[in-house]
């Protein structure tokens, strides 16, 4: 518990002086000053369990600096800005004082006496305080029954002589020396050790044996009779004959794991005067039943033949940051009890089928990193006990093979496909490689036991399907991030991918560009209780769309407008932030919702904000009233009057038509001239309203000739001024430089209706259709018929259907077709005209009329 209290406090630490904050204050158990210019000991109540005095100018101590706290366990005294001295007996008063940090702090005097009177003292730090050897020759850790853990990292130390006290010490487990300047250790110096079991022993940085010539014949072994469960020799600049001497001299010494980090064994790349370990390298080692081996971060360039012969019980071998190219035959040869082999970060180019024989007994193979592009297909065929095998960012592009172990990893690959072999896994990790066909994935969805499958960030496009989808009873998570699923969908192909997942659990769609979904790709997804959307371009969501047990949503970053509440009656949690919701009546069902919902929403309230209109732009859903939004009751019984109004005036309209089908042209330009001795000037009689445009008239700009010529100078003032409408089209109104997505919004919201012309072009463009969807989008927010589509040229019904959100619309609505017939254009653009002017009929007081924020929520 102290130990933890101490990892709090030492956040805490770390982070208050670097930002200037001091916090001087006492709270029963904790006294904190740090910081706090203090140059004594302050009083503290005899209650304090942890006092922390760190950063600050204390000069001395002395046994009456403290009062007797009897309940003390953690002092920290460490980073004084002021030198200091420690008198005899210093910490006398605090009997039962269990850490004792004094790290940092330059420690000018220390009396040999100064830790006595401290028998449960457990770890004394002394890191970085300028001491010299005395420090472990003259005895100033007697009597210290508890103490487990030493550290004198970073100090003066040349000599590592220790006093005869430290044969006492039966509860010591750990000494740090490293980053000192011992040049030697030798037999006699660690006596005091012999017959004692440490489980961490450091004499890493200290240039050890690298910078003086030893005579191994007189040192002999400095580990004699010792078990040290680690032991840290890392950066002290060993090549292969200080290794080789040192392994040699150390014979017998039990050594579970030998930490040789950061060495200069190996010639790296393109030298040749340094060698690589060899067979004698590691062979004193045989008998000190290492089970670990570090020797990452060198130069290593080759594994030769048998380097590790004699290490019969390693169980970890760790390579990694090397300059591994070659792995010679039987490199790893008597290695019969390892399981981990760690060669990531090398310079591999290809594994060959012998790399790894012998390994019987490794279940994990670390290659990630290398370059590895290619590998002989038998290399991991007979390491029966292989579990996983991490091939992570290498250069593969084409496998012929993989193996059928539990855990594959191959991420971060150039691999466009996979070959189509029988395979079995629990986990398959491929994200970031280049898969294009969705095939692939109906071919990984068919490996028997699969539970995990990640394929974020590929290329899944297209869909020319081998595999028919079956039901896998084991998968649990998908991961489908980052790909391009929706130019497969919307070529209407693969909807049926997530067919026969019934176990699945969790499905990440998120960046797939989205912006519908398949009627019915969830349908068989049951068990699913997590799916993730993030990030796609989604404006509505359909009931149906979402599996029906679904719990857990993240719909964020979408573009949804007006969400039906009805669809989240299963989740228990959701993030819908950053939509792109309208603030119209429309929405009030959904902030009501969102108001006293007691499910959970993720995400900041102010990152649900209102869109449009553009007065309550940013405008968190929160501080929305929805005031003056509901229904009126009136509204039915008009309904019925609506009706018998509009089937007499359909009978009438279409006895009219019969007569006028003979004569159009003629019966038209009477009946116009008629209108305009009656009528004097339409155009007075028109009320403005509040949009900026009458039209906004949606093309692809291949058509733009055409649309001039027969819309344009018969329909814009610009043109003519006996025109009557103020058109917004994309080659004149649009502001330039503005995203086109944005002047696409701007403009269907500020033109009263959109004129989308669908020629063969339009189903073409990507922005018209964009456009489309766009409009479509407000027709469903304000239930208006702001969209008047006319079908421009032989276009089928076929055509149409092909297009999603066009469908939609041709299922519900009439639409205008340009006349064939030239007499009939007159006729047609006044129709049009007509079409543009219609208001429309109000259905609800309210439903143009915008939501108010509500300004007092603070
Ligand atoms: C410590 O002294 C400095 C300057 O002498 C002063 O700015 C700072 O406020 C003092 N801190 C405390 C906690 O008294
Ligand atoms: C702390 O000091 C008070 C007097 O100041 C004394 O009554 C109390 O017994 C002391 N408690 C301990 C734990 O020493
Ligand atoms: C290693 O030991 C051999 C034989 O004792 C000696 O000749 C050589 O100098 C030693 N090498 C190093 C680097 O200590
Ligand atoms: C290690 O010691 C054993 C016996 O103590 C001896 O047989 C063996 O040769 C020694 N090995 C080396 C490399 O010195
Ligand atoms: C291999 O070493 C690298 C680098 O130190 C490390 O990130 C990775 O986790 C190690 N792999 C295993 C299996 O321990
Ligand atoms: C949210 O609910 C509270 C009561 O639960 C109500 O006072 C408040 O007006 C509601 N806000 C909205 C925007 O509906
Ligand atoms: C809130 O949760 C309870 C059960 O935890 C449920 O019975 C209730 O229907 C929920 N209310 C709403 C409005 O979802």
């Amino acid at each position: 518990m102290g130990d933890c209290l101490d990892l709090l406090l030492g956040v805490v630490l770390l982070t208050s002086p670097a930002l200037g904050i001091s916090s001087c204050f006492f709270d029963g158990w904790t006294a904190l000053y740090l910081s706090c210019n203090l140059t004594q000991v302050p009083q503290v109540p005899n209650t304090t369990k942890s006092l922390l005095l760190s950063f600050n100018s204390i000069r001395t101590v002395t046994t009456a600096s403290f009062p007797f706290l009897e309940q003390l366990q953690l002092l920290e005294l460490g980073t004084q800005f002021t030198p200091l001295t420690i008198y005899r007996e210093a910490f006398r008063n605090l009997p039962n004082l269990r850490i004792l940090d004094l790290g940092g702090s330059r420690i000018d005097f220390l009396h040999p006496d100064a830790f006595q009177g401290l028998p449960h003292l457990a770890e004394l730090r002394l890191f970085f305080c300028g001491l010299s050897d005395a420090v472990l020759k003259d005895g100033y850790f007697r009597n210290l029954a508890s103490l487990t853990h030493l550290d004198l990292s970073k100090n003066q130390i040349q000599s590592l002589y220790l006093h005869p006290s430290f044969r006492e010490l039966n509860s010591l487990k750990s000494i740090d020396l490293s980053l000192n300047k011992i040049p030697i250790v030798c037999e006699h110096e660690l006596k005091p050790l012999q017959g004692k079991t440490l489980s961490f022993l450091s004499l890493a940085d200290n240039h050890l044996y690298s910078k003086v010539s030893v005579d191994w014949r007189k040192c002999l072994n400095p580990f004699r009779n010792m078990v040290l469960e680690t032991l840290d020799v890392s950066g002290n600049g060993w090549g292969v004959d200080v290794t080789r001497n040192f392994s040699n001299a150390i014979n017998g010494s039990q050594i579970f794991s030998l930490v040789l980090t950061h060495h200069i064994m190996g010639p790296s790349f393109g030298f040749s005067n340094l060698k690589d370990p060899d067979q004698h390298t590691f062979a004193g080692l045989a008998r000190s039943s290492m089970i670990q081996l570090d020797i990452s971060h060198g130069y290593i360039f080759s594994l030769n033949f048998q380097v590790f012969e004699t290490l019969q019980e390693l169980k970890v071998l760790n390579l990694a940051y090397n300059k591994i190219n070659s792995i010679s035959r039987n490199a790893f040869y008597g290695l019969d009890n390892l399981q981990v082999l760690n060669i990531s970060h090398n310079l591999l180019g290809e594994l060959y089928n012998y790399d790894f024989d012998g390994l019987h007994k490794v279940a994990y193979i670390d290659l990630q990193k290398n370059h590895i592009g290619i590998i002989q297909d038998r290399t991991f065929k007979f390491l029966r006990k292989l579990n996983t095998l991490d091939l992570r960012d290498n250069a593969l592009k084409t496998i012929y093979f993989l193996p059928s172990i539990p855990n594959i990893f191959l991420g971060g690959n150039k691999l466009v496909t996979l070959p189509d072999i029988p395979l079995t896994a629990n986990f398959i990790q491929l994200s970031e490689n280049r898969l294009e066909n969705l095939n692939d994935l109906y071919f990984l969805l068919q490996v028997p036991h699969l539970q995990i499958l990640i394929l974020n960030q590929n290329r899944f496009s297209f869909c020319h399907q081998n595999h028919a989808p079956s039901e896998n009873p084991s998968l649990e998570k998908l991961f489908l991030e980052e790909n391009m699923l929706q130019l497969a969908w919307e070529a209407g192909s693969c909807w049926d991918v997530f067919k026969g997942l019934s176990h699945l659990q969790l499905l990440y769609l998120n960046k797939n560009y989205l912006n519908f979904l398949p009627p019915g790709v969830f349908h068989h997804l049951t068990a699913l209780r997590g799916l993730s959307l993030k990030d796609n371009r989604l404006t509505v969501l359909y009931p149906g769309d979402l599996p029906a047990n679904l719990e857990i949503l993240d719909i964020s970053g979408n573009q949804l407008l007006s969400p039906d509440p009805d669809l989240f009656a299963s989740l228990s949690a959701m993030d819908i932030t950053h939509n792109k919701f309208i603030c119209e009546c429309e929405l009030s069902a959904f902030i009501h919702w969102l108001n006293q919902t007691n499910i959970t929403i993720y995400g900041s309230p102010a990152d649900m904000y209102c869109m449009y209109p553009n007065s309550l732009a940013g405008v968190s859903l929160h501080s929305i009233s929805t005031e003056g939004c509901e229904e009126e009751e009136v509204l039915d019984s008009l309904k019925f009057s609506l009706f018998v109004l509009v089937t007499v005036t359909l009978t009438l309209f279409l006895v009219v038509i019969l007569m006028v089908t003979k004569f159009r042209g003629f019966c038209f330009i009477y009946y116009k001239k008629a209108q305009s001795l009656l009528f004097k000037d339409p155009i007075k009689g028109r009320e403005s309203d509040m949009y900026k445009y009458d039209a906004y008239l949606c093309f692809s700009s291949k058509d733009f000739e055409w649309v001039q010529n027969a819309l344009l100078k018969h329909l814009d003032v610009q043109y003519s001024s006996q025109n009557r409408f103020n058109l917004c089209f994309e080659e004149r109104d649009f502001m330039p430089g503005e995203n086109h997505i944005a002047n696409i919004q701007d403009a269907v919201w500020s033109s009263r209706k959109i004129v989308c012309l669908v020629s063969r072009h339009f189903l073409r463009d990507g922005w018209c259709l964009e456009a489309f969807s766009y409009a479509q989008s407000r027709c469903l927010a304000d239930l208006s018929g702001a969209l008047i589509m006319v079908v421009v040229g032989s276009l089928s019904q076929f055509h149409l259907m092909k297009h999603r959100s066009i469908r939609g619309f041709v299922q519900k609505r009439q639409y205008l077709r340009w006349p064939e017939d030239l007499q009939d254009v007159d006729w047609f653009l006044n129709k049009l005209s007509q079409c543009i002017l219609k208001k429309e009929k109000k259905r609800k007081k309210d439903s143009t009329i915008q939501l108010q924020s509500v300004t007092t929520i603070s």
